[in-house]
């Protein structure tokens, strides 16, 4: 089947939309501190898609709906094979049903996770700059612990082995939250990279999670080693989702895997009714989606090279590089020598385009770099940065 991405789908009229990032740019505005003056913005923020979900999923939702009723509803064995066989099938990674725990979106399975196995005022070491769990840490009273990812200057990361094993060297840092994938580096970590921060961490007592939950959204020639793949279970809870991957994240469907029996704990099955919706776009997704995202990864490469060309001709000062996994770009603007507020002013305020600041990622270069998520229809991403570049047209 041929699937459709370049649709340009309303999501800022459509009655049905609810979309979050295009109907209330107001607040990435009030983040930067930039007046919203237009009304033709263009949202590359918020890492949801602008494509339609594939057709498989919607025909067995559709049926859904022609069934008529919504009740309590109980997760199926289905489910639970329908997960099982994806991992085995996409990256050879083996669990049983079993240890399959589901949770209401990947927010709150890591911050039960977190008030499940540390105490409060543990630190929790993260790999910055990062996608934010401030909310799932911080906000249940444990301490944000940044390890700096090293970065060539070129925006390749790498880990800073000495710095973590620091980190885990200190009695009250219990956990590691891996984002691997990693937002917003794009970073796929690969075996020996996993296995050295598996053993620092084990050998410290520290528990890890895996945020895995943009794992099936690769690059050309990348390939994705889950981690508890690559360095077995001992110590190791993971995360995983069709929220991302098939434009799910609004029926908020994670499956936590805990394969380790010191783990395992019947707290994490509380909250097992999720909505029938759910459920079935899970089974629909894990059983009939793989051409859909083989698709669509082909359609997100080829999205990131003619984007990456566009900054490269007309944004020559810019530095950006080439993610291995994930569909965003981070886009380096300091080599224009402005000052970080008229960057934003120029991004948001002048082009109208809403981007995610570095400050979000807990960046040190904040405001200078901005990240574009490139998971919309080909025409929206380029007249982004053709409007972007345009603002910064005669700054040489
Ligand atoms: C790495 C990572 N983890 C978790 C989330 C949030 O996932 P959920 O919507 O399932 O809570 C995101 C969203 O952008 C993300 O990038």
């Amino acid at each position: 089947m041929k699937y459709e991405f370049d649709e340009i789908i309303d999501r800022v009229n459509d009655p049905y939309s609810f979309s979050f990032k295009w109907q209330h740019p107001e607040y990435a505005f009030k983040r930067q501190g930039v007046e919203l003056t237009r009304d033709d913005i263009i949202c590359l923020e918020t890492a949801d898609m602008d494509f339609r979900v594939a057709p498989e999923i919607i025909e067995d939702l559709q049926r859904l709906l022609d069934h008529g009723i919504f009740g309590y509803s109980e997760i199926p064995q289905t489910y639970f094979k329908a997960v099982c066989g994806w991992y085995e099938r996409r990256q050879g990674w083996s669990f049983s049903p079993e240890d399959i725990s589901y949770m209401p979106g990947t927010h709150s399975a890591i911050s039960e996770i977190v008030k499940l196995y540390t105490k409060k005022g543990d630190g929790v070491i993260i790999l910055t700059p990062c996608y934010s769990y401030h909310s799932d840490v911080d906000g249940n009273g444990r301490r944000y612990v940044k390890v700096e990812l090293a970065n060539d200057g070129k925006d390749i990361f790498t880990v800073d082995y000495d710095a973590l094993e620091k980190a885990c060297a200190e009695k009250d840092n219990t956990m590691l939250i891996m984002c691997h994938p990693h937002n917003p580096t794009g970073k796929v970590f690969d075996h020996d990279e996993l296995c050295r921060i598996a053993d620092i961490c084990r050998r410290n007592g520290v528990l890890i999670v895996s945020d895995e939950v943009h794992s099936d959204i690769l690059r050309r020639g990348q390939s994705f080693e889950p981690m508890m793949k690559a360095c077995g279970s001992e110590g190791l809870i993971a995360c995983t989702a069709v929220n991302k991957t098939f434009n799910l994240a609004g029926l908020a469907m994670t499956n936590v895997i805990i394969c380790d029996p010191k783990l395992k704990m019947d707290e994490m099955n509380m909250y097992d009714m999720p909505t029938p919706f759910g459920i079935q776009a899970v089974i629909s997704a894990y059983t009939k989606g793989d051409a859909w995202v083989d698709a669509l990864n082909e359609y997100i490469d080829e999205n990131i090279r003619v984007c990456i060309d566009l900054v490269h001709e007309r944004l020559p000062k810019a530095v950006v590089a080439m993610p291995q996994g994930g569909y965003s770009i981070n886009i380096d603007f300091s080599g224009y020598g402005l000052r970080g507020d008229e960057v934003a002013k120029k991004i948001y305020g002048d082009a109208g385009v809403v981007l995610n600041s570095g400050l979000f990622f807990d960046d040190i270069r904040g405001k200078q770099v901005h990240r574009a998520c490139l998971s919309s229809p080909r025409s929206m991403c380029l007249e982004a940065i053709n409007r972007i570049a345009d603002q910064f047209e005669g700054c040489e």
